[in-house]
């Protein structure tokens, strides 16, 4: 990439989508230097996909029933965003686990965001779990993408206070206002040549990075 050229987005979705229009927003408003290339959604229904038709973004549907493997099927989604010319590659609710053949080509520029205080429960079902702990506080995390699931190196984690009377619904909620905020900050530190993955981890500035990420209440600013 040029220093200053806007980067090249893919984002891959499975369903609502709202981090994905946080991406288009902070697009739109300049928060970030780029523009999304595409939406890549495995899921058919996936409402997210009319939100990016919507803001005129290019939409592609790669449904993973139509293949034999899940090798077979991240070829294709490896392709896809190739073709595009995609310079980061943004999962955003993307709920098909990966395999190397996607994630091996676009290592160090493969995001997700978890809503969880990672390492704390990585999988599904992360504000039930932290509820049943008895967690104080729950939130979200950032982080690149390797081969362990939900498992590669944190980039920036946000918390929220765990309130009497939550329930899963109402602690996603305030997780996810969060999510909106980090997400579109991490991918900018990425496109801006601010944050690296090497071998010993992730880097903010050439420094490497707490191994939950940086704090957001703290350091983001
Ligand atoms: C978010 O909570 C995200 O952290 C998780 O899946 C949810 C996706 O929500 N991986 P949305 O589709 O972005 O609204």
């Amino acid at each position: 990439m040029k220093p200053g050229a806007r980067a090249r987005l893919a984002i891959l979705i499975s369903g609502r989508g709202s981090n994905l229009q946080a991406f288009i927003d902070a697009c739109a408003g300049g928060v970030l230097n780029a523009d999304i290339c595409v939406v890549i959604s495995n899921n058919p229904a996936a409402a997210g996909l009319e939100r990016a038709a919507a803001a005129g973004i290019a939409t592609c549907c790669i449904d993973h029933r139509s293949f034999a493997s899940r090798d077979a099927f991240d070829t294709a989604l490896a392709a896809e965003v190739s073709r595009r010319q995609a310079d980061l590659v943004i999962l955003a609710g993307f709920m098909r686990i990966l395999t190397p053949a996607f994630i091996t080509p676009f290592s160090g520029r493969l995001l997700n965001v978890h809503p969880s205080l990672l390492p704390r429960y990585p999988g599904l079902h992360t504000h039930q779990r932290a509820l049943d702990a008895g967690d104080p506080e729950a939130g979200v995390t950032v982080h690149f993408v390797t081969l362990e699931l939900d498992g590669g190196p944190p980039i920036i984690q946000a918390r929220v206070p765990v309130l009497p009377g939550d329930t899963a619904q109402t602690l996603a909620a305030r997780v996810i206002e969060k999510e909106h905020l980090i997400y579109p900050l991490a991918a900018q530190w990425h496109i801006s040549g601010r944050l690296q993955l090497t071998d010993t981890g992730a880097y903010l500035d050439g420094e490497p990075i707490p191994a939950t990420g940086i704090d957001y209440q703290e350091n983001a600013h």
